[in-house]
């Protein structure tokens, strides 16, 4: 059984007092979650102070990105040991850092490993760009980006990964995949490929999140999908009434 879990990506937002102010807030409005992990990944200035705040309560705390060196002369960027004193989960490859930052599925694939070797959890993002799904390539990109995440991965450290399948085209836009079609993308260009390149066992492991457009009034319809594990949030994860909305309707729908 996977365990559903719901991500918050608080992306360029939010200094460490509004960031404080988020998680109080989450940690109360939250409490009663047992059935469902939760994150936030905050900034990384913010890292510190967040992952005090959560200490000891059912929401975990991710980095948004990383590199893969343990250390060194590298301007700006933090280190996995780094990240792993202040948070158990990292974001990889998240479409703008793609677009913005020039992360490929090569620099994803050593991210993932450096991630995993420092027994940090990926949030691994996937996904297409509009003209791709218009032209119909959905799914060979996305096979393609599996392919390259996973390369050199033994089937124990995949099942560690989660991934989020976030179709470019409705990241911030309003715009969702219909529920069915994330799921259907979700099997044949994710699923498939991972029982090939592992085993059946290592593909149903493995948790899929939806991203794209996740609101409290789309939640419960992505979360009753049987391929479809929770949700990386970007928006809607900047406030409590908005992301403690769209965690307590996947609770019900999945309760219901
Ligand atoms: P959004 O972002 O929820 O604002 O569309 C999702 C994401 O980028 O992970």
């Amino acid at each position: 059984m996977r365990k559903p879990f719901i991500a918050g990506n608080w992306k360029m937002h939010k200094t460490v007092a509004e960031a404080l102010e988020l998680a109080d807030g989450l940690r109360e409005s939250l409490a009663d979650v047992a059935t469902m992990d939760i994150a936030v990944c905050p900034t990384a200035t913010a890292l510190h102070a967040v992952s005090e705040a959560l200490a000891g309560s059912n929401i975990g705390v991710g980095a948004q990105n990383m590199y893969w060196e343990e250390q060194g002369a590298y301007t700006g960027e933090i280190a996995p040991p780094m990240v792993k004193e202040l948070a158990q989960y990292i974001i990889i490859g998240h479409s703008e850092r793609r677009e913005y930052f020039g992360e490929t599925d090569e620099t994803v694939n050593a991210k993932i490993k450096a991630a995993l070797a420092h027994g940090l959890t990926p949030i691994v993002c996937i996904g297409e760009s509009l003209e791709q799904n218009e032209a119909g390539e959905t799914v060979s990109f996305v096979r393609s980006q599996i392919h390259g995440a996973f390369a050199g991965l033994s089937a124990s450290d995949a099942q560690k990964l989660v991934l989020a399948y976030e179709p470019i085209w409705a990241i911030g836009t309003g715009l969702t995949a219909t529920p069915e079609s994330a799921n259907a993308t979700i099997r044949t260009a994710i699923r498939d490929v991972l029982k090939a390149l592992y085993d059946e066992e290592t593909a149903e492991a493995i948790r899929v999140q939806y991203g794209g457009s996740v609101k409290p009034n789309n939640m419960a319809e992505f979360i009753v999908m049987p391929d479809i594990d929770g949700a990386l949030v970007g928006g809607a994860s900047l406030t409590v009434e908005a992301f403690s909305g769209i965690i307590k309707n996947a609770v019900a729908a999945l309760n219901g």
